[in-house]
């Protein structure tokens, strides 16, 4: 007999284990549910996983019959929550492959801000600019964030001597000159952040039109490119600073993601105060024209709460499309993609598909 550490003597030792295991099952008649694994459900998100139906023992003559092992028998998921579920997600997909996309006859310029941190601001920003330029639009991401998140979820090169838009507000440099096209999408561009940004906020108050910046960089580029853009998105810092005020000044519309918990409404006066300001003072056109309901959870009330009292608030602004919290979600930045293409199926990519169809679909505010 060969020592049991020999390769092929494993091997036997594995088959004959296995093929005892499986009498075991066949003897006792052993019926246990069987776990489906993610290929099968299509690794749908927070979704239980259903029991199978045990298979019956059939008695003839007082002597169990050969059980056909659970693992081998097929079984539909019936009318279960995971069956609905997929073939929910599967309706999606189709209406969404099966969608043309109208695109704005004028650069849609869109602020995505809230000063409150981590509620999703960067993940929408990368997330809706990939689901348009999917959809065939030329999209351009701007950002204007020292932590240069948006930046690493385009998978951009953003080390601190890389030129970025630190170089277009403090020294003039021309936006053509700065900009990076993403790895995973050819209509999709990026204006990197770097560290050097973080110093911007101090450097930019003692200089002359020190709010138009951004914006007179953003118009020479936009006159200047041989083929359009049709959107350009610029994620903000979470503060209501020099940055965010040039985002403002430069844009038109502003969105702003709420994350569905309780502190969700705290702080949305003040920024909308400051929006208001900077229409009065600085941007006339400026106005919110977009809210996105961020990391929802339908399983509690809180989430749903939430969601009802900012439709209650801004039924006009609020996207019909909201945002499941999803592990996809969070994932995709690690592997520099947004999760459009880092997993296109999942319930996350989905619902921010639709919600830059729904940004789509209603055009610029008038
Ligand atoms: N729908 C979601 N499901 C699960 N995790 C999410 C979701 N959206 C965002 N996240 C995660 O939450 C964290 C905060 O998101 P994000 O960075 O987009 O917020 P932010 O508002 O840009 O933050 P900051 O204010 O720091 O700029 C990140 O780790 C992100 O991966
Ligand atoms: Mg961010």
């Amino acid at each position: 007999m060969k020592h049991p550490n020999d390769e092929g003597t494993r091997v036997d030792y594995a088959a004959e284990i296995y093929a005892a295991m499986l009498n075991d099952t066949e003897a006792s008649g052993d019926t246990e549910a069987v776990s489906v694994p993610d290929e099968v459900t299509g690794g749908a998100e927070g979704a239980a996983v259903p029991e199978a139906p045990a298979v019956p023992l059939k008695i003839s003559g007082g002597v169990p019959e050969k059980v056909v092992p659970a693992t081998t028998t097929p079984f539909s998921f019936g009318d279960t929550p995971l069956a609905r579920e997929l073939s929910e997600n599967t309706r999606r997909r189709q209406a969404l492959a099966a969608a043309v996309l109208p695109l704005p006859a004028k650069t849609r310029v869109l602020t995505v801000a809230n000063q409150k941190g981590g509620v999703g601001k960067t993940t929408t920003t990368v997330n809706l600019a990939a689901g348009l330029a999917r959809s065939g639009a030329r999209v351009l991401v701007i950002d204007l964030d020292p932590q240069g998140n948006a930046s690493t979820a385009l998978g951009i090169e953003h080390r601190s001597e890389t030129v970025s838009v630190y170089e277009v507000i403090i020294n003039d440099e021309p936006i053509a000159n700065v900009i990076q096209k993403s790895p995973d999408f050819d209509t999709l561009f990026c204006v990197p952040a770097t560290i050097h940004l973080a110093g911007a906020e101090i450097e930019l108050v003692s200089m002359v039109a020190r709010e138009q910046r951004l914006r007179t960089a953003l118009e020479k580029f936009l006159d200047e490119s041989a083929e359009p853009f049709h959107y350009v998105f610029i994620d903000c810092p979470p503060s209501l600073g020099l940055l965010t005020i040039n985002a403002f000044v430069a844009a038109q519309e502003v969105l702003i993601p709420i994350q569905c918990e309780y502190y969700a409404l705290e702080g949305l006066s003040q920024l909308l105060t400051n929006i208001k300001l900077i229409e009065r003072h600085l941007n006339p056109v400026l106005m919110v024209s977009t809210i996105l309901l961020t990391m929802y959870d339908a399983r509690t009330n809180l989430a749903n709460q939430v969601a009802q009292d900012v439709r209650d608030h801004f039924p006009e602004q609020v996207l019909a499309s909201l945002i499941p919290r999803s592990v996809r979600i969070s994932e995709a930045p690690s592997y520099g993609q947004t999760v459009i293409s880092y997993d296109a199926n999942s319930p996350g990519s989905l619902s921010y598909l639709e919600a830059a169809a729904e940004i789509a679909r209603r055009g610029a505010p008038h």
